[in-house]
C-alpha cells in the first residue's frame, strides 16, 4: 500500500479516519496494520495489499485456504497471530473460493486481448482528466491501469485477494488497490470524479451497488453488464435489464453520453483454458451526473 492512499481512506465499520502501524516497508508499506482510534478495528496490511473487510474473520471464513497461505508467508509475529486468531474463529463447513478466485485471475490474465478491453479504452480516452477515480470489481486492475495513466490519483477495490495482488504488479505511483467489499467501501463519504464498475452486476446486489456508486460519483459513472444473471443459489435477488438499469440513473439524474443512452452488444470474450472461452455481448453506459459540479479544471 502507498503510504498516500491513508488520508482516502476510512474504517468501514464506522467512516473514522485511519493510523497507520507499519511493520515492514520498501518503496511501499509490505506489511502493517491499519487501525481505527474510535471503533478499534484493525485492518491487516499483508504483501502490499490492505484487506479492508468489516473484519478479518468474516473475510477469510470462506477463504481457509488463502488464510493459511497468507498465515506462513507473512513474517511480522503480530499479523500472524492476528491471521491464526482469525482461522480459529471461522466456520470449517463453508465452500472455500480460494481456487475459485485463482482460476479467474488466470482466465483475466488470458483474456487482455478481448476486444471488450480496446473498446473500454477508446471510451476512456473521450473522458476528461480528473482528479480522483474508483472502481470498483477491477480484478486484476486491466482496465484501472489505463485509468491511472491518465487520471491524478485511481484506486481500485477488489474482493479477490489474488486479484489484487496481480493488480498490485502494475504498479505506478498514483494508483492504489484494496481488498475490500463495494458494498462497504473504504472510503466514508468521499467522492470521486469518476466511478467504474464493469460486469460486476450479477455478482454484487445491484440495486444496493448502485445506491453506493451513486452516493460516490460527482462526476461520470461508467457500468457494463452482459446480464448473466442465472447463478443458482449465487444469483442476485434484484436483476436489472438495460432499460431498469438506464432508468434508476436518469431517476438520479444521470444523462448518457458517447451515444450510450441505447443498449450496446460490445463483444468480451474470457478465454478460460485452451478449450473453453466463454463470449459475452456487453452493454456499456457511460453517464454523467447533470446534477452536480464535476471535474476541475
Ligand atoms: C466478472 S468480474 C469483472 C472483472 C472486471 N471488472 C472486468 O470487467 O474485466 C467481477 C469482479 O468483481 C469482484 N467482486 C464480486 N463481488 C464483489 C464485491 N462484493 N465487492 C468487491 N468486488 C467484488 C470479483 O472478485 C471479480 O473480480
Ligand atoms: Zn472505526
Amino acid at each position: 500500500m502507498h503510504e498516500f492512499s491513508l488520508r482516502h481512506l476510512r474504517c468501514v465499520n464506522c467512516k473514522s479516519e485511519l493510523e497507520l502501524q507499519v511493520f515492514d516497508e520498501s518503496n511501499e508499506i509490505d506489511e502493517g496494520i491499519i487501525l481505527c482510534k474510535n471503533c478499534d478495528s484493525k485492518y491487516p496490511i499483508i504483501s502490499k495489499v490492505p484487506i479492508l473487510w468489516k473484519d478479518l474473520v468474516s473475510y477469510l471464513s470462506n477463504r481457509a485456504q488463502l488464510g493459511g497461505h497468507l498465515m506462513n508467508n507473512t513474517k511480522n509475529l503480530i499479523l500472524k497471530t492476528m491471521i491464526r486468531n482469525s482461522l480459529a474463529k471461522i466456520n470449517k463447513n463453508t465452500d472455500d473460493v480460494t481456487d475459485l478466485e485463482k482460476r479467474w485471475v488466470v482466465t483475466y490474465k488470458n483474456s487482455l486481448k478481448s476486444r471488450f478491453y480496446s473498446h473500454i479504452k477508446n471510451s476512456l480516452e473521450k473522458i476528461p482528466k480528473s482528479k480522483l477515480v474508483l472502481e470498483h470489481g477491477c480484478s486484476i486492475g486491466q482496465v484501472t491501469k489505463i485509468l491511472g495513466q491518465k487520471h491524478e490519483i485511481v484506486f481500485g477495490i477488489d474482493q479477490s485477494f489474488v486479484a489484487i495482488m496481480e493488480a498490485k504488479k502494475i504498479n505506478r505511483k498514483n494508483m492504489d488497490f484494496f481488498v475490500a467489499n463495494s458494498l462497504f467501501p473504504p472510503f466514508g463519504d468521499r467522492k470521486f470524479d469518476l466511478v467504474v464498475g464493469l460486469n460486476v452486476l450479477e455478482l454484487i446486489e445491484p440495486l444496493d451497488f448502485l445506491k453506493v456508486v451513486l452516493s460516490q460519483v460527482k462526476g461520470i459513472l461508467i457500468l457494463s453488464d452482459p446480464y448473466d444473471f442465472e447463478r443458482g443459489k449465487n444469483s442476485v435477488r434484484v436483476r436489472l435489464d438495460p432499460k431498469s438499469l438506464r432508468n434508476e440513473l436518469k431517476k438520479h439524474g444521470f444523462s448518457f453520453i458517447q451515444k450510450s443512452k441505447k443498449p450496446s452488444f460490445i463483444p468480451w470474450k474470457l478465454n478460460v483454458n485452451n478449450r473453453l472461452s466463454l463470449h459475452y455481448q456487453v452493454d456499456l453506459i457511460i453517464a454523467r451526473n447533470s446534477t452536480r459540479v464535476s471535474f476541475g479544471s
